[in-house]
Formats: structure tokens, C-alpha cells, sequence
């Protein structure tokens, strides 16, 4: 008899005829966020779970799943899942790390040049049609070729961002991390480990690449940003959370800092209403890894970990990138 799953939104069709082949499948066509008790009530009889970033899972309701063996993210975040919590109830948990990396960076790139540039700003005031004339100074912004970059948070996109900075545009890099990378690797981007308050303080372009958690809960705020060059400006591609939002907008009116591109916010999918009315920041609907090849690699990636967190036949592949294999101990 096939297992069944339930995949909790609208994912490619190519990924959800691959899992029908293997599970009884339900789907969410409607894509709609479901409670707590919705989903606890859906995932009754499942053995799996495909979720994106937008599903909390705690202790509470995987005790109200007791059959529930495998979740699969197909985000590289997991600020959304306590996966202690899984692995003390023997659930595998398993993220869609790598196959993002390119893409994400790419779009940090853009929305750091965005607004650098602003791009947005202007393309507003264009359509408002109120451009009447060339004027020296019209919408003159910062460079981002040869100006420096700094980058909280040099996890695998971290380092994406910092070598397009490094080789493409002639950026000296500065980052901060909570470990120092290996000399030879600083030496790839020529980066320079500093403290988080010189790379405020020193950059001309921040972009933030960390990962959410109590730790790095407003690690950016009216502090950092008051160290930053007016000139300035900074891109939030981690999640929202890590800045303060109203602080963040604060900033961006009263001129601290010259432009902000954000594509996470605090509360997904509301947007905190100072942010939509400052004009010097670029912002997006978290769509930093939405290329259409990586949101199909990202789906197939929690694909391959559920098939194989689900194949109990001795000898399975292993589920490539879960966090807890530990609980699939019969089978290590
Ligand atoms: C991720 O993979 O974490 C992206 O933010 C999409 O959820």
C-alpha cells in the first residue's frame, strides 16, 4: 500500500505527479495558509508532510499527528519548524538547502543595485508623469561598482553575494559572521573578517544573509543603522525579523541612511505601513529565490527527501539533506 502525504500549498504540477507516483497524495489547490487545526486535521492518516516556510510546526501538533513520519521544507529556511521537536517524536525533518543559492544571490544583487540607484523610485515618478525634463542630479544615487560591501551573515549565500560583489563589480568585501571563514576562503573574495559594528559603520552596501532565530531577532535596528553612512544603503534577503521594520523606516525618511531594498518583512505578508510610504526603498513579495528553475529544483529537492525519508526498504537512499537522520536510526 502506497504512504500518504499531504502537500500544504501549491507546489509545480511536474513535482506533485512525481509524488503521486510514489504516495497517495493530497494537494492544497487553493494555496491558502491553513490554521493549526486545519492542517492537524488534514495530516490525520498522513505519514508525510511537504511544507513551505509559511507552516509553523511545534510539538503541539505533531503530538496531534502520531502517525506522521517525514516533513519536507522545500525552503532553505526553517525559523518555521522546532526540529527538536520532531526528532524527540522520531520525525524526520529535512530543508531544500544549495539549490537556491545562485538565485537568491542574484536577486540580493538586484535589489541592493535597485535601490542604490534608485530604480523603483524613479520608475514612479515616471509613470506619475511627472518627468518633464533632464536635470543633472535627477535621481543621482551611489555606485555599486568599486564601493564596499558588507555582508552579515556568510552562510552559502552570503558567499554568492560576496563574490559577485568581489569579481564582478571590484567591491571590496567586509562581512561579519559568527565564526571566521577559513583564510582561503576569505582570500576567494578578498573579504575582511570585522566586527558587526565596523561593517555598519564601513560599508557602503549591507546585505543581510542570516538566518531568523531569537538570536538574530532585530539584530538590525535604529543602532546599526545610525553607525551606517548616510549614503548608504542596506538589502534584507534573510527573513523578516532580523531588522526592525519601523525602525528601518524611520531611517530611510529621515535620511540616516540613503536607500533600503527588502524583499522579507516582519510580518509576511503585511508589510509595515511606514515602509510603504518612504519612496527610498525597493520593496518585494519575498520572491528572492523565485526563478522558475529553482522553485522547481527547491520542489524537487523536498521531493527526493520524502521519497526516501518514506522508503522503509533496507538499503533506501537516505533523505539527501535532512537535519535529524538520526531518527531514521533502523536504517543507518
Ligand atoms: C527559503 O527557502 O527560505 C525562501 O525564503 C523561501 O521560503
Amino acid at each position: 500500500m502506497k504512504s500518504a502525504i499531504l502537500v500544504c500549498r501549491r507546489i509545480l504540477p511536474a513535482t506533485v505527479e512525481r509524488l503521486r507516483r510514489h504516495f497517495e497524495v493530497e494537494t492544497n489547490d487553493a494555496d491558502d495558509v491553513w490554521s493549526r487545526d486545519e492542517l492537524a486535521e488534514r495530516l490525520q492518516g498522513k505519514d508525510g508532510a511537504l511544507i513551505t516556510s509559511t507552516q509553523p510546526i511545534d510539538g503541539v501538533l505533531l503530538d496531534r499527528c502520531p502517525q506522521l513520519r517525514a516533513i519536507c521544507s522545500l525552503s532553505t529556511g526553517y525559523n518555521n519548524v522546532d526540529v527538536p521537536a520532531c526528532t524527540a517524536r522520531g520525525v524526520l525533518f529535512a530543508n531544500a538547502p544549495d539549490v537556491l543559492t545562485e538565485t537568491t544571490a542574484d536577486f540580493g544583487f538586484a535589489l541592493m543595485m535597485a535601490a542604490a540607484r534608485r530604480v523603483t523610485e524613479s520608475e514612479h515618478f515616471l509613470r506619475r508623469g511627472e518627468w518633464t525634463k533632464w536635470t543633472v542630479d535627477l535621481f543621482a544615487g551611489a555606485d555599486i561598482h568599486g564601493a564596499t560591501l558588507g555582508v552579515l551573515g556568510m552562510g552559502r549565500i552570503g558567499r554568492a553575494v560576496a563574490r559577485r560583489g568581489a569579481r564582478g563589480f571590484d567591491m571590496p568585501v567586509l562581512y561579519h559572521n559568527r565564526s571566521r571563514l577559513e583564510p582561503s576562503v576569505e582570500a576567494e573574495f578578498g573579504a575582511r573578517y570585522v566586527s558587526r559594528d565596523e561593517l555598519f559603520a564601513g560599508a557602503d552596501h549591507v546585505v543581510i544573509v542570516v538566518p531568523y532565530s531569537a538570536e538574530s531577532h532585530h539584530l538590525v535596528g535604529a543602532a546599526e543603522l545610525k553607525r551606517m553612512k548616510p549614503t548608504a544603503t542596506i538589502t534584507n534577503i534573510a527573513r523578516g525579523g532580523v531588522v526592525d521594520d519601523a525602525a528601518l523606516a524611520r531611517a530611510l525618511r529621515d535620511g540616516t541612511i540613503a536607500a533600503a531594498g527588502l524583499d522579507v518583512f516582519e510580518d509576511e505578508p503585511s508589510v509595515h505601513p511606514d515602509l510603504l510610504t518612504v519612496p527610498n526603498v525597493v520593496l518585494t513579495p519575498h520572491i528572492a529565490s523565485a526563478s522558475l528553475p529553482t522553485r522547481l529544483a527547491m520542489s524537487e529537492l523536498a521531493a527526493d527527501n520524502l521519497i526516501a525519508a518514506l522508503d522503509d526498504r533496507p538499503g533506501a537512499p537516505l533523505p539527501p539533506t535532512a537535519l535529524n537522520l538520526e531518527v531514521l536510526g533502523r536504517r543507518l
